[in-house]
């Protein structure tokens, strides 16, 4: 008793002659929700693209039939008149646009050739009730955090006539609560016969969602299992998409810390727009060589915020609070001076801030330490090829060369492009925020112990991570932020989730 909404047969698809799908082959019944699982660089969202028109057809090889007919869409606007509605893994809001203009940008609602202002506010405001998120549908985009963005795409695509909604890691950079919240709204869409394609790393939440799941490996289908088959599990998944078992998510680590390296005392910042609001309120923290510190909060609680301000305050006014290195002040008031300093963020938001994605590898490596590649005032080429192609090979970056595009590469791909970038300036201290969203399980693993290592050569690491079991597998101590104010602190001996999540949520 099959109601097959989707066919995908024999997709292959080629960039250049790197082949990124070879024949693969999808079906979806109708109104269920279906995972799709694999490495960084499986080929994914790619298949995706091809779905959404994205990558028009005529590009792949291959068919694609929805409700028994075939279809051949040549762009995004074709896919979405037949109700197939994608929302990329990078997010594509105007962050200057309301949230009502973001909503109907490109889908207006008119009057008389005019927008018609109230019906589009109504509308939105409806649309974001639908989705969960309480907020005005005048405020900015750019007011919002990720998670509130992602809530907002989503109300963008119940504005338009949804019959497949394609889900490309929305849960990436949202918190569990948040997550939590996504997830049910999923369910709801399927109750409301709304099929989903979901594609994400969290294993968990696709084995809490999803009716089947398809693991993909180097552009190819593995296999596609039921969730309801007491055999699926993690461990099967896992299996299927690095091809071998894996005992244990995090390496082992002997730590060594040293003395105090870094420190922060009464930090305070206040927002961009209103310099009454503390983002940061009076927030002291100390870094020692060799240590990694977890920085756990809730949505919003400032920890972005909080990194951000400390490097070269990139973010907010700064209002007071005085930094130190080894015991000594260090000036920090600019991005190149926490740089010289020895200061380095790798950042969650590789679009905005981390990376030039029309560069290639080599290029995006290099660009925060060309100082460390001169010779004689020349960039030496040849040891910024080889330095990435280090780099490359040391974080298993699924490229054809260092001259690759970095945005052609697969967004975990990029994720560890943005790792590379850092870890070359050689900072002494490292703030790391959410280092590994998008990374599958099998390269996690991988960064965790580039992580350990820097440790171990005495640097000093900051991890912000919105994933508790994270956070607390890295971390040998951890602070909880609530509402922009250190709440507490935790030794790796005394954590459980459940103090941690007291803290967090301390006088919220
Ligand atoms: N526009 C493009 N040009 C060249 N190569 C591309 C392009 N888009 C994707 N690729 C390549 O195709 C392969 C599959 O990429 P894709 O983005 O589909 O992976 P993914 O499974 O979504 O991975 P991730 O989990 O990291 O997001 C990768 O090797 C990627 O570099
Ligand atoms: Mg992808």
């Amino acid at each position: 008793m099959t109601d097959p909404v989707l066919r995908m047969r024999d997709i292959t698809m080629r960039f250049h002659g790197v082949t990124a799908l070879s024949d693969v082959s999808l079906e979806v019944e109708r109104g269920e929700v279906h995972a799709i699982c694999g490495e960084n660089g499986a080929g994914k969202s790619t298949l995706m693209k091809i779905l959404s028109g994205v990558h028009p057809a005529g590009s792949f090889d291959g068919a694609i039939e929805i409700d028994g007919r075939p279809a051949a869409f040549r762009s995004l606007g074709d896919s979405e008149r037949e109700g197939v509605v994608i929302i990329h893994q990078e997010l594509a809001l105007v962050p200057s646009l309301s949230i009502a203009e973001n909503l109907r940008l490109g889908n207006e609602i008119t009057r008389r050739g005019l927008i018609d202002w109230d019906r589009t506010m109504t509308s939105a405001a409806d649309l974001l009730e639908r989705v969960g998120l309480p907020q005005n549908p005048a405020t900015k985009v750019l007011e919002l955090g990720v998670g509130q963005q992602q809530l907002v795409e989503i109300a963008k695509a119940l504005a338009k006539d949804v019959k497949i909604l394609i889900l490309d890691e929305p849960t990436a950079a949202l918190n569990d609560a948040d997550s939590e919240r996504l997830l049910s709204l999923i369910e709801r869409f399927r109750d409301q016969g709304i099929t989903c394609i979901l594609i994400s790393h969290k294993l968990r939440e696709v084995l809490r969602v999803a009716d089947r799941i398809t693991v993909l490996r180097d552009g190819a289908t593995v296999e596609t299992m039921r969730r309801d088959d007491p055999e699926t599990g993690e461990g099967r998944i896992i299996r299927a998409m690095v091809g071998r078992d894996l005992d244990s998510l995090f390496p082992p680590r002997d730590p060594d810390i040293g003395d105090e390296l870094f420190r922060v005392e009464h930090w305070s910042i206040a927002h961009p727009a209103d310099p009454d609001r503390l983002v940061v309120d009076d927030a002291s923290l100390t870094l020692r060589a060799g240590e990694i510190v977890g920085l756990a909060g809730l949505m919003g609680a400032g920890r972005t915020e909080l990194a951000m301000s400390i490097f070269g305050r990139s973010y907010g006014r700064w209002v007071s609070g005085t930094a130190y290195k080894r015991g000594r002040e260090v000036d920090l008031r600019t991005v190149e001076r926490a740089i010289r300093s020895g200061v380095a963020y790798a950042t969650e938001d590789r679009k905005q801030y981390g990376l030039n994605l029309i560069g290639d590898i080599q290029v995006n490596v290099s660009a925060s330490a060309l100082t460390r590649l001169a010779r004689l005032g020349l960039l030496d080429l040849v040891r910024e090829r080889k330095v990435a192609d280090a780099y490359r090979y040391k974080m298993n970056i699924k490229a054809p060369s260092v001259r690759a595009v970095t945005g052609s590469l697969s967004g975990g791909n990029q994720q560890k492009v943005v790792l590379a970038k850092w870890m070359f300036t050689n900072p002494d201290v490292l703030i790391l925020d959410e280092p590994t969203r998008g990374i599958d399980v099998g390269a996690k693993y991988e960064i965790y112990g580039i992580i350990n290592e820097l440790a171990a050569q005495g640097k000093a690491i900051l991890v912000i991570s919105s994933e508790l079991p994270e956070v607390i597998g890295l971390s040998d101590r951890i602070y909880a932020l609530s509402a922009g104010r250190i709440t507490g602190e935790l030794a790796r001996e005394d954590v459980t989730q459940e103090r941690l999540m007291r803290l967090m949520t301390a006088g919220a």
